[in-house]
């Protein structure tokens, strides 16, 4: 269900306050009738007619971003590029990202304009899967990796749920997800860049959480005296990050990949 101006707006009628004025002078009907209240609930079946024009409800739609470092994940601000604004060209104004990755986070994020798919894949309940690929300046050792794969208390109300870690190297994870558009060595210069680091005391960690809190894998590994100089999310609800999106590149969801999350 959405209000009947923003779902006018959404169709490119007008803007909100045009769209808003259409309807207070009685150009719109709703399912036979003038309305002239635009705060009202438009259902999926109901018919919506704009000065003699039939207006089509916007389909739902899903696409796979290659978030860059650097925009938010919002959907607009005055200060930030947003992860929508690298959408500009599709028109729409209806789509959000399901969930947030931080400002310097890298790699997959869903953006849709479906709401209820967006609760499902966000919800505690489900515990839908996120794979990250870390790179920080803290070694872990065995026991450690055991303590967080458990559960460990970051400060919230309860313990993280349990985990995987897996230590990777830079080119192993390169080669397996598109990270860096496979090139461990551009990486290793960009993490040097950042923060004096060397590829000889930075350390690479596959994490794969079932939850999803805020700054979670910083203050996981931040819980161990680690620091995370670089993160990219290479799997989300059984996806893998498409090695053929560059960053700031995206495509809309195939059929199947719609049904995978949609499980
Ligand atoms: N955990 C973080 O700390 N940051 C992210 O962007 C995603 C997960």
């Amino acid at each position: 269900m959405i209000r009947l101006d923003k779902y006018l707006a959404n169709a490119n009628v007008g803007t909100r306050s045009q769209v808003k004025k259409l309807i207070k002078s009685g150009d719109v009907i709703v399912n036979d009738k003038i309305c002239t209240d635009a705060n009202i609930k438009i259902e999926e079946e109901s018919q919506v007619i704009c000065q003699g024009n039939v207006i089509e409800p916007l389909a739902n739609c899903v696409y796979m971003l290659n978030k860059p470092e650097g925009v938010i994940s919002a959907t607009s601000d005055n200060e930030y590029r947003t992860v929508i604004d690298l959408l500009e060209k599709e028109e729409r104004k209806d789509l959000f990202s399901i969930g947030r990755l931080d400002k310097d986070t890298e790699g997959l994020l869903l953006i849709t304009n479906d709401g209820a798919l967006s609760h499902n894949l966000l919800s505690p309940r489900k515990h839908v899967s996120k794979t990250y690929f870390c790179v920080t300046d803290k070694e872990l050792s065995l026991d450690e990796i055991s303590e967080m794969e458990k559960g460990i208390d970051i400060g919230d109300d309860k313990k993280t749920l349990p985990c995987i870690l897996n230590a990777t190297t830079l080119e192993e994870a390169c080669s397996t997800y598109n990270i860096a558009m496979g090139n461990a060595d551009s990486l290793f210069e960009r993490i040097d860049k950042l923060s004096g680091y060397s590829s000889f005391n930075v350390y690479s960690y596959l994490l794969t959480i079932n939850e999803g809190r805020f700054h979670q894998v910083k203050r996981m590994f931040s819980y161990f005296g680690g620091e995370i100089l670089y993160l990219n999310r290479v799997e989300f609800a059984g996806l893998k990050l498409d090695m053929t999106l560059d960053l700031g590149e995206y495509r809309k969801l195939t059929e199947e990949e719609i049904r995978i999350i949609r499980n």
